[in-house]
């Protein structure tokens, strides 16, 4: 954060700045004389360019599950890297991490690979419309799944419309929002209930981040919207993009219960490599075939890069650590701890505040009320949010300041967690105590 330039030459800040928006090529922005350039990483550590240490509680936005530069990924990379890097076919690689994924994954009897999240849940979309021949898909306000249209409209609603109506959050997205996308509140199964009833005859599919952003499903939610869709003849796509291999090793799927018609993979397969994937029902995943072209169901599918045989070989050294017996007990008792001991901190200082998540995730929300949805979620007080991401940012501690989540992994431990429980006390105390000042200077 203090980086000073000793010659004319612009510092890597400078140049960020110069050539980025916002000196970011990511979803956050950092006030300027914040913005940084990384230098490397290892385990849950990464150092800027300036030579600053940070703990990193992103994690590539969680799809370094199991550490950065894991030493058998590293190795698998390197093994593979000098054999060639892309065919747009299958190989061997791609061929066993497939077999891999239909054989933990209860909903995809089939898959295919693209190279990020954001294609994954856009095929899924894609399959169900044509499998249904119906144009709507209905989604819970607040969720994101990928700079698609499904995922950024009602992202980040700042009026709260009438549900099913859509705000667009985005400018730019092809077609009307809310002509094509409905919205319902997350974990409230009467109005979804009642939406998908009234617009059945016209939906294709329901997309469900499984636990949304932070906020875990209330019991039966899920169970409900996997009956509802069934009875409506509407597909259930779960966006398993940051629940894959996370909260278990077949997921949400596996972790929650509930058996999708189509899923979309994403960040943690990867390893840290860029992969995504999306399978489903035979039946479903047979309508990307080419000899299907102009049955009028015929689904487009096509990613250069999917499934290039250096994410496919990344992907199959992260998963064979994250399948290693003892992964899912440490990281649950891991994120188990670390939301424990924030509410402790909280509560030291009698701050009114929920902190959710499940599995080694968790997220503060700065908010009285029980947080069960997108509407609770933006109650709380933002502004003290910012304060207290930002200045633990200015601690050392690397996250997304939006005041999302917080992303463990394999690679953290008792230090990095107690480094950010004493520095989340700390950026408490000093961003109370700015509160404090400029409310007496005003
Ligand atoms: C639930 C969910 N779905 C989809 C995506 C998009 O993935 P990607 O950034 O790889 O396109 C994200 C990314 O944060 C996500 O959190």
């Amino acid at each position: 954060m203090h980086e000073t330039s000793t010659t004319k030459d612009p510092t890597p800040r400078e140049r960020s700045l110069a050539v980025f928006p916002a000196g970011s090529n990511g979803e956050f922005n950092l006030p300027a004389d914040a913005a940084m350039v990384i230098d490397r990483g290892l385990g849950c550590e990464l150092w800027d360019a300036a030579g600053r240490h940070y703990y990193d509680f992103s994690m590539g936005w969680g799809s370094v599950l199991v550490g950065h530069a894991h030493p058998r990924v590293v190795e698998a990379v390197l093994r593979r890297a000098p054999l060639g890097s892309n065919f747009a076919y299958v190989t061997g690689e791609s061929l066993a991490l497939a077999e891999e994924i239909v054989r933990l994954s209860p909903a995809a009897d089939q898959v295919r690979f693209c190279a990020s999240g954001t294609e994954a849940t856009m095929y899924c979309l894609r399959l169900a419309r044509a499998f249904t021949r119906r144009p709507k898909v209905l989604k819970f306000e607040g969720a994101y799944h990928g700079a698609n249209a499904a995922g950024v409209t009602s992202l980040f609603p700042t009026a709260a419309a009438n549900y099913p109506h859509a705000d667009p959050t985005s400018a730019g997205i092809e077609g009307q929002a809310g002509d094509d996308i409905l919205v319902a509140p997350f974990n409230d199964l009467e109005t979804t209930r009642r939406i998908l009833a009234q617009h059945a005859g016209e939906l294709a599919a329901v997309i469900a981040e499984p636990l949304q952003r932070c906020v875990p499903p209330e019991p039966g939610f899920l169970e409900g919207l996997r009956a509802a869709t069934r009875e409506h003849g509407v597909l259930l796509v779960f966006d398993e993009v940051v629940t894959g291999f996370r909260l278990a090793y077949g997921g949400a799927q596996e972790y929650y219960g509930v058996v999708p018609d189509l899923v979309a993979y994403g960040k943690a397969l990867g390893g840290g490599y860029p992969i995504g994937a999306f399978g489903g029902r035979h039946d479903i995943m047979q309508l990307v075939r080419e000899d299907r072209l102009g049955d009028g169901q015929y689904v487009w599918t096509a990613s250069t890069l999917g499934g290039n045989p250096i994410s496919a070989t990344a992907s199959r050294a992260a998963l064979e650590v994250l399948s290693l017996p003892g992964t899912y007990e440490r990281l649950h008792a891991m994120g188990n701890d670390l939301r424990q001991s924030l509410r402790r901190t909280l509560a030291d200082r009698s701050i009114d505040a929920q902190v959710i998540g499940d599995g080694p995730l968790a997220q503060v929300v700065f908010s009285k009320e029980p947080v069960r949805d997108y509407r609770t979620s933006q109650r709380g007080d933002k502004s003290l949010a910012r304060r207290v991401m930002l200045g633990l940012f200015e601690r050392g501690i690397f996250l997304n300041p939006m005041g999302t989540k917080l992303y463990l992994s394999l690679a953290h431990d008792r230090a990095a967690c107690d480094a950010l429980i004493d520095r989340f006390g700390e950026a408490l105390d000093a961003a109370r105590h700015d509160a404090k000042t400029s409310f007496a200077a005003s």
